[in-house]
């Protein structure tokens, strides 16, 4: 089942470094939320407190919560490992193992946990996962071939198909389509569109328009100035945001305008 996503005055640290001032925001099951904003202000270091990635970094720490369905991610006892596999990430370069097959990149996750499964159920869980992102007509007949044969499209699509295949509840990406050409990227914002009937999207993009056909609701961080923490400034629905923003700082974000 999709999750919810509730993150409660979080402030993003690396080492004494304050990035993320502060943020709060409620994300509901089976919607997209696009993050945007200017380069630096902390989008992507607030996108990976949401799976605990951010912790890997050294210096990296949080506080504040981040709640899924109501559970403290953050909470003693909780398993970084099992966050990750509850959400699951996209980067922004595609990253497939390169030398790794087609179908060991799909199922790379459970071989990374030690999990055994028989031979049937992997080949089950490697066309679902490529099914799921859009990618099993292409690649059926060479699931054998290393993943690094892919174009850039395709190995996008295969670490989409990666991180679904341990069946995670919330996908987040981060500028997934950014090293990718128009069509590409066409492919992956309907994929994103298919996934969200099942996944709890959150996606970090520089690109507008694909924050105005993608998301449901959006947030706009900011930066006062350098080395000033990055504040989440305006979250509401994307629609919104696009034609009629609260603040004068969104409004002259998407309008080009800066400074
Ligand atoms: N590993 C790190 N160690 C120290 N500071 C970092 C690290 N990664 C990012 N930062 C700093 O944290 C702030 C936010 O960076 P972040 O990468 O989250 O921004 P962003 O909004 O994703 O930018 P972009 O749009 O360019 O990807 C920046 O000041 C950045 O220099
Ligand atoms: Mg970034």
């Amino acid at each position: 089942m999709a999750k919810r996503i509730d993150v409660e005055s979080l402030n993003v640290y690396y080492s004494d470094f304050l990035a993320v001032q502060d943020a709060s925001i409620k994300i509901a099951p089976l919607t997209v939320t696009a993050f945007i904003g200017p380069s630096g202000c902390g989008k992507s270091t607030f996108l990976r407190t949401l799976n605990r990635m951010h912790e890997v970094i050294p210096g990296g720490r949080v506080d504040g919560k981040v709640m899924l369905d109501g559970e403290d991610l953050y909470g003693p006892g909780v398993d970084p490992v099992n966050v990750r596999r509850t959400v699951g990430m996209v980067f922004q370069k595609a990253n497939p193992f390169p030398t790794m097959s087609i179908y060991d990149n799909v199922i790379a996750g459970y071989k990374i946990a030690g999990t055994r499964k028989g031979r049937n159920e992997l080949d089950d869980i490697v066309e679902r996962s490529l099914r799921g992102a859009n990618l099993w007509e292409e690649v059926k007949h060479r699931l054998n071939r290393p993943g690094a044969g892919l174009s850039g499209g395709q190995q996008q699509r295969l670490c989409i198909a990666r991180a679904i295949a341990v069946e995670p509840q919330v996908l987040l990406m981060d500028e997934p389509c950014s090293a990718l050409d128009p069509i590409s990227t066409l492919a992956i914002e309907d994929l994103i569109s298919e996934l969200k009937t099942r996944y709890t999207i959150v996606i970090v993009t520089h690109n507008m328009q694909q924050a105005a056909r993608v998301s449901d609701r959006t947030a706009f961080f900011n930066l006062a100035g350098v080395g000033q923490p990055g504040r989440l400034v305006e979250y509401d629905e994307t629609t919104k945001i696009f034609s009629n923003p609260s603040e004068k700082a969104t409004e002259d974000y998407i309008s080009g305008r800066f400074g």
